[in-house]
């Protein structure tokens, strides 16, 4: 698994002009969804487009694991046939669900109504990050949970025997931690109740009413109500997976920022719960357009065309923004350094508890590389530098964390001395074919010997 062999380092240098189609992976929070609510059913579910990338393999290993039958079709198509709500059966084995919080948050609620017990573990990254943010509202459904100083991971979970419905206020903005609660109240009695007082990505509501859950979402005060009925029954689904708009961020800002380019990335998911990095790229002045929307498989998609923008300005980003691109704060903070003044980012707290500390790992990459950024606990601003950007030069950290290597990598596509990366191997957990289709676009990217 990514990050467990020997570090990969990656060098990127400055580059001319990218250019042509770049088709990134599928979503990779739809594509857990779908090997999950898929062995939540009785029955086949297809899945098309799935990100085969190292975190979804580990779910699709984990609902192997509780009983489903999944099976690489090729080319992207998957077959899960489900053993029902409440139909999980005991592991044999501890389950690692790798360098992924979504896949092992996730799963504990998909298990936490099911009177089975399961030990989860990850790599190093996921074995650091908080779990009782999902172990507590869970515990009210009368699952108990066993773990690791600090509610981390290894950590050992029972489901309830007997459950009772729940209804919890959220303390922190997180889909993950909804989704968990969610998939735990499908073999719950009654209604389950799940307030958010900001909306995260709403994927596992759009995908339970699909998959035929009886759920309300009552928006109200940037926030959401939500409203599932328990003792549900999935009925099995067709889902095509659209490109991860996370995974589109890259090659879109490569391009604002590499001279000369111009680049399309098609297909991508535009749920309006994902999409606040393009907004903020477009209040900076980026040259970036939506062709081509339409909606497909219950969510929205686009085609997304990004241009060098040579004046990219920056700007202060509202917070209430930042669930909607909290996975793009670290390539927006290389896009920053390209702009003229400065990006101020606040109500960003959840950053420091993601793959890695992501406040921290690029303030710290950013000022090896020439960058100046100022942080506290739960904001950072850049200093932008204008089209020239950072001077680079610098060997940065990726820390286990595969979108600041990626983050770093585009920034030296477009900073006047190349940029290398400790460790590009966790890239691998949720876009395997970056190198390949960056440098596809014309992008000086290439491994470099260790050491
Ligand atoms: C995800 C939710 C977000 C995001 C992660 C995927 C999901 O995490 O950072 O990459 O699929 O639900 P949080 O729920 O911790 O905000």
């Amino acid at each position: 698994m990514a990050g467990r062999g020997a570090p990969e380092p990656m060098i990127a240098r400055r580059s001319g002009a990218l250019s042509g189609e770049s088709h990134v992976p599928g979503d990779k929070s739809i594509s857990h969804r779908s090997l999950i609510l898929g062995a939540m059913c009785v029955g086949e579910t297809r899945i098309a487009g799935l990100l085969e990338g190292a975190d979804v393999l580990a779910t699709a290993d984990a609902m192997r694991a509780f009983g489903a039958e999944v099976t690489d079709l090729g080319e992207g198509n998957w077959s899960v046939h489900g053993v029902g709500v409440g139909g999980f059966g005991e592991p044999a084995d501890v389950i690692d669900c790798g360098n992924s919080g979504t896949g092992a948050r996730l799963v504990m609620g998909a298990m936490a109504t099911t009177p089975i017990t399961a030990t989860l573990t990850g790599d190093a990254s996921l074995r650091s990050r908080p779990m009782s943010r999902v172990t507590e509202p869970l515990a009210e459904f009368g699952a108990r949970a066993v773990g690791h100083s600090g509610g981390r991971l290894p950590m050992t979970i029972t489901g309830a025997t007997d459950p009772v419905p729940v209804n919890y206020t959220m303390p922190v903005a997180s889909a993950q931690v909804k989704s968990a609660i969610l998939l735990a109240g499908l073999n719950a009695p009654g209604e389950s109740v799940v307030v958010e007082r900001e909306a995260t990505r709403d994927h596992t509501e759009r995908m339970l009413r699909g998959f035929g859950a009886v759920i309300d979402v009552d928006a109200r005060a940037g926030g959401r109500v939500i409203t599932l009925e328990g003792h549900a029954e999935l009925l099995p689904q067709d889902i095509s997976v659209p490109c991860d708009p996370s995974s589109a961020a890259f090659p879109v800002a490569a391009a604002l920022i590499v001279e000369g380019s111009d680049v399309l990335v098609p297909n991508v998911g535009m749920n309006p719960t994902r999409t606040g990095f393009f907004a903020t790229l477009r209040e900076m002045g980026a040259d970036l357009a939506l062709e081509n929307e339409r909606e497909e498989g219950g969510e929205p998609v686009a085609d997304i065309r990004a241009r060098f923008s040579p004046e990219l300005k920056g700007i202060e980003v509202p917070p209430e923004r930042a669930a909607s691109m909290i996975d793009e704060y670290p390539i927006l903070a290389i896009v920053s350094a390209f702009a003229e003044g400065r990006t101020i980012m606040r109500g960003v707290g959840e950053l420091r508890v993601k793959e890695c500390d992501r406040i921290d790992a690029m303030a710290t990459g950013l000022r090896a590389a020439g960058g100046t950024v100022r942080e506290g606990e739960d904001w950072w601003e850049i200093e932008g530098m204008g089209p020239a950007g950072v001077p680079g030069g610098a060997r940065v950290e990726a820390r286990l964390d595969h979108r600041i290597a990626m983050a770093f990598l585009s920034l030296g596509l477009g900073a006047k001395e190349a940029v290398t990366v400790d460790d590009a191997a966790p890239i691998a957990t949720s876009f395997p074919t970056f190198a390949a289709l960056m440098t596809g676009l014309g992008a000086a990217l290439e491994p470099v010997q260790s050491g």
